[in-house]
């Protein structure tokens, strides 16, 4: 409560009435520390001689008139010499109703209502809002899902009511919780965006409706869950490439950094790669010359934002890779009737633009009734249709992304009919090998995972062996050694025929020791290392 004296009549709120037996009724208004003046006999020249004020109905002092009683000290109430009644520094509990006794001269009495209120604040008013960041303007920022405290807290005499007030963006709520009490707490369990707007508390005095309110605003800050997504598109500039990334859904907009892993993999709070370009925003694109790009690389897009918490920074990356079409290099197809070549690019990053060739030319392959190209996930197919001795030939799977281009070569063999009908008379001695071969098959399939390689033909890397090819077992196919199409190299080893390919080197034992169809020795084309152009 104040104390400090004001030395002033304070808030006279005079209501006075006069009332049918000639006394006044009048309401007083005062804050503690003020100086109260009430006054009873007021409309006359005379002095009454004696005047009694009595409190609630207890008297509480008499005096006035000719001989005006000292104020003794310690004493806050005096009768003044015209009857009012003097309150020096008011209380709390002044308060009540008053009532004066004036005996006027000439034996008349006068009487005098006044009602004194006391009343102070609202004051001291005080609003937090936590947990939660201040920003330098005292915008202050939570994040969502959090728990958000929302204390205020002020005074008033003789009572005070507090209220919180809402006012967001897309509604607002002129009393969100309120009580007469001084202390007004409430929590806001995950708290989500539409919370965002501007909380005051306001304080008003219940007896004078005097109102203090204090404002803060309040942001809600969020993430998605998810990572940022990195994307590749090629740049117009063919010499160049572009890496987009993209992170919606974040308030605000955050910061990403297109940048390059120094040490593999190396991400979070201590990366310290190479960066490219850092901004504001949620969609960034990095534009990089091909002459950069290389195998291995591993390009990385961070996001950072106060909403994550740091170490558990969100990122995308991709680590480039060439790209390494596979297939079978060998194909033999019967005189009119059709095949088709199968070309599995799956490992190139960004992806390849994989297209069938034809001929050492490497003249592009126009679908019609000829061809039929279809494309099944990472794999490419070329149909041939109504074939003769014309597609006879080398075919290429051309793949190409922005670190190189590679091609898988395909030599396709086409049989003529009356090849066909020798053949068919050697398929006795075809039925012999089968039977061989099946029997070596299934001693190799008993022992596969020793000599599946995995992997497929074609691979770079110097110290690799002998590539093993491991076909499907179709013993019609090899029967008639018409093969119209060869499967695939499958990866996994639930093969049970070897064939070989390439013997690029001939210290390995495993290649002599596998079964290999006849024709296809005699047919074997040492094939290229697939060319390791890169386009600029
Ligand atoms: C006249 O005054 C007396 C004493 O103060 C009070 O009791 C009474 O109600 C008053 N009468 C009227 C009509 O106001
Ligand atoms: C007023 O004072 C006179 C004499 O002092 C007394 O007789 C009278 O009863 C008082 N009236 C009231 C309402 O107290
Ligand atoms: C005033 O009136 C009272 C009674 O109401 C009486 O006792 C008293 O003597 C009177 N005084 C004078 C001075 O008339
Ligand atoms: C709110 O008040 C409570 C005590 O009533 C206190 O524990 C809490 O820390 C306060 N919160 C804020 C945000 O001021
Ligand atoms: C305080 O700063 C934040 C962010 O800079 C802004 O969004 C907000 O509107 C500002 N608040 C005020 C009251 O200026
Ligand atoms: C304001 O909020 C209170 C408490 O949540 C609710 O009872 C009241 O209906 C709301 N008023 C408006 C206008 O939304
Ligand atoms: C708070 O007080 C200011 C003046 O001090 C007033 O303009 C504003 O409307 C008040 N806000 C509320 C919610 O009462
Ligand atoms: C890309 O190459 C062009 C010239 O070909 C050069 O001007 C430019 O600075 C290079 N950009 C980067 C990022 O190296
Ligand atoms: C793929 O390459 C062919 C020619 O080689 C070209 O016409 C086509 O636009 C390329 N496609 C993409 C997606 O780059
Ligand atoms: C197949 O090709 C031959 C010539 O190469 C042509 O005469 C024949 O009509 C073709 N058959 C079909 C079904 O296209």
């Amino acid at each position: 409560m104040k104390i400090v004296a004001t030395v002033a009549l304070l808030q006279l709120c005079f209501s006075a009435t006069v009332s049918g037996n000639g006394s006044t009724e009048t309401t007083l208004t005062a804050a503690p520390g003020d100086i109260a003046l009430l006054p009873c006999y007021t409309d006359g020249t005379v002095t009454p001689t004696v005047t009694t004020w009595i409190k609630n109905g207890r008297e509480i002092i008499t005096g006035g008139g000719a001989e005006p009683t000292p104020a003794p000290s310690g004493q806050r109430f005096t009768v003044l010499h015209d009857g009012s009644l003097n309150i020096r520094l008011v209380v709390p509990g002044d308060e009540g109703s008053y009532l004066c006794n004036s005996t006027l001269p000439g034996n008349f009495t006068f009487h005098a209502r006044v009602q004194l209120q006391v009343t102070s604040g609202p004051e001291d008013l005080s609003a937090s809002i936590g947990p939660a960041t201040a920003l330098s303007n005292g915008t202050l920022i939570a994040y969502k899902g959090s728990t958000v405290t929302f204390n205020c807290s002020g005074a008033a005499y003789p009572s005070v009511q507090l209220t919180w007030a809402f006012r967001g963006a897309s509604f607002s709520n002129e009393s969100l919780v309120s009580t007469s009490g001084s202390l007004l707490k409430f929590r806001m369990e995950d708290i989500q965006p539409s919370a965002q707007g501007v909380y005051s508390c306001r304080a008003q005095n219940t007896l004078t409706h005097q109102t203090l309110n204090k404002s803060t605003e309040l942001l809600v800050y969020y993430v998605p869950d998810r990572h940022p997504e990195c994307m590749w598109a090629p740049a117009q500039d063919p010499s160049q490439f572009q890496f987009d990334c993209t992170w919606f859904g974040a308030y605000p907009t955050p910061t990403l950094r297109w940048g390059e892993d120094e040490d593999e993999g190396e991400q979070g709070a201590n990366w310290k790669g190479r960066v490219y370009s850092t901004e504001e925003t949620d969609s960034l694109s990095l534009t990089l010359n091909r002459s950069m790009l290389s195998d291995g690389q591993t390009l990385r897009c961070m996001v950072k934002h106060l909403a994550l918490a740091s170490g558990k920074e969100k990122s995308c990356s991709f680590t480039l890779k060439p790209p390494y079409p596979e297939g079978e290099p060998l194909v033999t197809a019967q005189e009119d009737t059709s095949i088709t070549l199968i070309c599995s690019e799956a490992v190139s990053i960004p992806p390849a633009n994989t297209t069938w060739r034809k001929g050492l030319q490497q003249e592009d392959i126009i679908p019609g009734s000829k061809y039929v190209l279809s494309e099944e996930g990472p794999v490419l197919k070329l149909t041939i249709l109504n074939i003769s001795k014309d597609d006879e030939g080398v075919y290429f799977c051309r793949s190409e992304n922005p670190l190189a281009v590679r091609e898988l070569e395909v030599y396709l063999t086409v049989r003529t009919s009356s090849a066909y009908t020798g053949a068919i008379i050697g398929i006795f001695i075809a039925a012999l090998i089968v039977g061989s071969a099946a029997i070596v098959a299934k001693t190799v399939y008993s022992s596969r995972h020793r000599i599946c390689l995995g992997g497929g033909f074609g691979q770079v890397e110097e110290d690799r062996g002998d590539v093993l090819s491991l076909v499907e077992s179709d013993d019609e196919q090899i029967f008639q050694d018409t093969v119209p199409r060869l499967p695939p190299i499958t990866n996994g080893c639930h093969t049970t025929l070897v064939q070989i390919h390439r013997i690029p080197s001939s210290d390995h034992e495993d290649a002599e020791t596998a079964e290999t169809s006849p024709e296809q020795q005699e047919e074997t084309v040492q094939t290229e290392e697939p060319a390791d152009l890169v386009t600029f």
